[in-house]
């Protein structure tokens, strides 16, 4: 008999049983499961969590400073900011194949929660302990979709679950592996975050890292940067929000395509829009968004982002597509 009384009281108990008096680090990513994820073990274990915001330099724009603001504001958690672009970029250089990448940024992460561990281990002085657990909100689909569902493929190794290095030194904490989406918005909402928290359109932990097709650059990062703002902007001032499911923004970077602008002639790379609608991620379907407001975005993307000479539409459903292009 589901009800998110139950489930937040199981994993309450759970949670407490595996971690006992231990410390905790719960990696945050901006996103909803994360979010809740912390929420429930500091529901749990009170103090005994930091939480850690990595930084890998693939966010998107306003994305760090919204972290700092709204989850710190709505729970009051002591959160450790680590600025790792460097780190990331640098390990990133010259890959472009997709799982390659899935699992250099999943390596990655656990490298900068290590260091992370280690500077909150000196901070604390003579109290400084290990720590020893490591939070993710890993959800149903996740599990299944990195091949970890029972005689389930591997479609894709989600950062935090099959792109894991082997060597890891901490024990995971999962409270939300047995749930899909909708039940952790119902579970994140109950335990008091805010509807800014729990609607927020989901943003994969790799970011914007598997939305360049191609190798990952700084340069290329911002114009995908520039160009999902927009596309956000838009569709935000659009009042479609809470109707799309999410709209992945995909740069193709190995691509160009030959146009015109005022009487000059151009060569630039096309952004491709991927708004989907869906009810857990498994499956979804692409929006039908109004001609209008795809007409906005392509007319301001085109004319504001310096290397972007065409706008593309993806109107495949999931299957045969996925939803993010790698
Ligand atoms: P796909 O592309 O597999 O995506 O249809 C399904 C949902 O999962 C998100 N996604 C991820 N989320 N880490 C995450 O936290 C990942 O590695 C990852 N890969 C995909 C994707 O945005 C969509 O909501």
């Amino acid at each position: 008999n589901w009800t998110t009384g139950n489930v937040i009281e199981e994993q309450v108990a759970r949670i407490r049983q595996q971690v006992g008096s231990g410390k905790v680090i719960c990696g945050l990513s901006g996103g909803v499961d994360s979010a809740v994820a912390a929420a429930l073990v500091q529901r749990a274990v009170g103090d005994q969590l930091t939480c850690v915001f990595v930084d890998h330099g693939l966010l998107r724009e306003g994305e760090a400073e919204q972290v700092e603001r709204d989850f710190v504001a709505a729970t009051g958690v002591k959160l450790h900011v680590a600025k790792e672009a460097d780190r990331f970029l640098e390990a990133l250089a010259g890959v472009s194949d997709p799982e390659t990448k899935r699992k250099i940024i999943g390596r990655e992460f656990i490298r900068a929660f290590e260091t992370a561990e280690k500077t909150l281990i000196e901070q604390a002085g003579s109290e400084g302990e290990q720590i020893k657990f490591l939070v993710q909100g890993t959800l149903y689909p996740d599990v299944v979709e990195s091949g970890g569902g029972e005689g389930a493929a591997n479609i894709k190794s989600h950062h935090n679950v099959g792109g894991l290095p082997e060597d890891l030194q901490f024990e995971l904490v999962e409270p939300l592996r047995t749930l899909f989406k909708d039940e952790v918005r119902a579970v994140g909402a109950q335990l008091g975050l805010p509807q800014e928290i729990v609607g927020r359109q989901p943003f994969p932990g790799p970011g914007l890292g598997i939305r360049i097709i191609g190798e990952v650059n700084a340069e290329r990062l911002e114009l995908l940067r520039k160009a999902d703002a927009i596309a956000r902007a838009e569709l935000t001032a659009a009042g479609l929000d809470s109707e799309v499911w999410q709209m992945p923004v995909v740069l193709l970077a190995d691509v160009r395509s030959v146009g015109v602008q005022g009487d000059g002639r151009t060569y630039g790379h096309p952004i491709v829009l991927r708004p989907v609608s869906s009810e857990d991620a498994m499956t979804a379907d692409w929006s039908r968004l109004p001609y209008e407001l795809l007409a906005r975005i392509s007319n301001r993307i085109t004319n504001e982002v310096d290397g972007i000479n065409r706008v593309v539409l993806d109107v495949t459903s999931k299957p045969p597509g996925t939803i993010e292009w790698e």
